[in-house]
């Protein structure tokens, strides 16, 4: 079948389940699919003056399989469009799946690079992959190029795990990397390639590699500069669980280091986890042409519960979050500045104000966004943070303690009975704010100006009666806390 029908076929698919989707756990201002199955953000990228998204989409499905490209796009980061499926998969060279890749603006081409999936036996899950690219002039309609594969096979050294390209231009060339698997180690690492023209590739060498503690393949690598440094992002699959770090199942974080171009060196220190909610993976970033780094991760985890199937869609990307690096090589995250456009009314709820127990503000909307800031140094609780309480027993909790300098994100009482609690360092030097977006069925905190970040789907079921302050063991003083009900940018 031509590529074109195909598109067509999984378009009437989409739109056939969209008419009979459960809109309960819907989202109100992240990126999803119209309805079925998306994993990965896919070709972050912007192309005549708008910003473009794909996604690892089954328009099929509720559940993941032939991996097709969704597409959305957007002027100003806040409000999406969809665009038609940009990929489907069985031509020749991505028989079995269009598997996660990126995007370069190649002279006003727009040039999608991505993993060809290919099952020799689907049964025993024994595949091969291989690098393709696919273009457009008009960031609609993409034709996959003649020259496919790009990259038709691994170096001698790895397994057949070789997937999700990430292209960039430096000086007049081409970079590509890869998540890769070495044969001999049977662990993560990143390789490279080299080209002047996006079609023929000259294998380089190992950009980085696990030392034997950071899991067995590393997915969806990213590689940039960011304030004078240079940031490996991964996300490695099958870090041991250590203390509150790398809870989830598969893990997302990045090396921080210095990276010269001649000789393919990149020294850098020990690997830092870049958001401790139980819902981010396999994040990617682009530059925009503000000169702003932005990230986007998948904002869901492999094998975890997703109540959402059953209403005929399921997965989601986080907003988009800008990147900043501060003096000691730690990875600010905090949402881009567009995001204020969300907006719609603003509650000041108090300012200056101690608290004991607790301080219910009513508010039975769902798509809000709650600043909060506490000041420790009038505080005498052992806890503080916040609630979002259902009607009955349902509720998130979000505190920090302030011996241990700890936030705790818990969502047992909100659809996560089984792994409810995040928790993570914080160190608060007598003050904690929150920033937190909460979209029906996802909750994103930002904390002391994006130092920690957590990112976790909820799906609660009953209806909501407020946002409660709370402290524990004493008195919380709060300092500003002010919430707004947010746009759903789908309606
Ligand atoms: C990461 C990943 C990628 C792969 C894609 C397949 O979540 O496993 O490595 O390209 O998903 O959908």
């Amino acid at each position: 079948m031509i590529t074109k029908n195909r598109i067509q076929q999984a378009e009437e698919a989409l739109q056939q389940t969209k008419e009979s989707m459960n809109e309960r756990f819907r989202l109100g201002y992240h990126i999803m699919a119209p309805a079925n199955w998306i994993n990965d953000p896919n070709g972050l990228v912007q192309y005549k003056g708008e910003y473009h998204v794909f996604y690892q989409h089954h328009p099929y499905d509720e559940n993941w399989g032939p991996m097709h490209w969704g597409h959305v796009k957007s002027k100003d980061l806040v409000h999406w469009e969809h665009l038609p499926i940009a990929l489907a998969p069985g031509d020749v060279c991505d028989s079995d799946g269009c598997f996660s890749g990126s995007a370069v603006d190649n002279d006003g081409e727009l040039t999608l690079i991505y993993t060809g999936h290919h099952y020799t036996d689907k049964e025993k899950d024994i595949f091969y992959q291989n690098q393709n690219i696919a273009v457009s002039t008009d960031g609609v309609t993409f034709e996959k190029v003649g020259e496919n594969p790009v990259i038709a096979a691994p170096p001698e050294d790895s397994t057949h795990h070789f997937r999700d390209p990430k292209v960039w231009k430096h000086e007049d060339s081409w970079y590509m990397i890869l998540g890769n698997q070495s044969i001999e180690e049977q662990s993560g690492r990143v390789i490279l390639y080299k080209s002047s023209n996006l079609r023929k590739w000259e294998y380089i060498g190992v950009l980085a590699q696990s030392d034997g503690s950071h899991g067995f393949m590393w997915e969806c690598p990213d590689f940039f500069e960011l304030d004078g440094k240079y940031v490996l992002m991964l996300s490695p699959q099958g870090m041991e669980a250590d203390g509150d770090n790398y809870n989830n199942l598969y893990q997302t974080g990045y090396f921080i280091g210095d990276y010269n171009y001649e000789t393919n060196q990149f020294k850098h220190g020990s690997f830092i986890e870049l958001d401790h909610g139980h819902d981010f993976y396999a994040v990617q970033t682009f530059l925009d042409d503000k000169g702003r780094r932005i990230a986007i991760g998948w904002m869901d985890m492999w094998e975890a519960d997703m109540p959402t199937k059953k209403d005929g869609w399921c997965g989601a990307l986080t907003l988009p979050r800008e990147l900043k690096l501060t003096s000691d090589n730690k990875i600010l995250m905090n949402p881009v500045e567009e995001l204020i456009l969300l907006r719609e009314l603003e509650h000041d709820v108090c300012s200056n104000k101690s608290i004991s127990e607790s301080y219910l503000v009513e508010e039975k909307g769902d798509l809000l966004e709650v600043q909060v800031v506490f000041d420790l140094e009038q505080t005498t609780a052992s806890a503080v943070g916040l609630k979002i309480k259902g009607e009955k027993e349902e509720e998130t909790v979000l505190s920090f303690q302030l011996a241990e300098q700890k936030l705790t994100l818990d969502c047992s009482k909100s659809g996560k009975k089984e792994d409810g609690i995040r928790r993570t360092l914080l160190e608060s030097n007598n003050k904690i704010s929150f920033r937190v977006f909460i979209d029906r069925s996802s909750i994103e905190v930002f904390a002391n100006e994006g130092q920690t970040t957590m990112t976790s789907r909820i799906y609660p079921t009953e209806g909501r009666v407020g946002i409660e302050l709370f402290a524990e063991g004493g008195e919380a003083f709060v300092a500003d806390c002010t919430y707004w009900n947010l746009k759903d940018v789908w309606k």
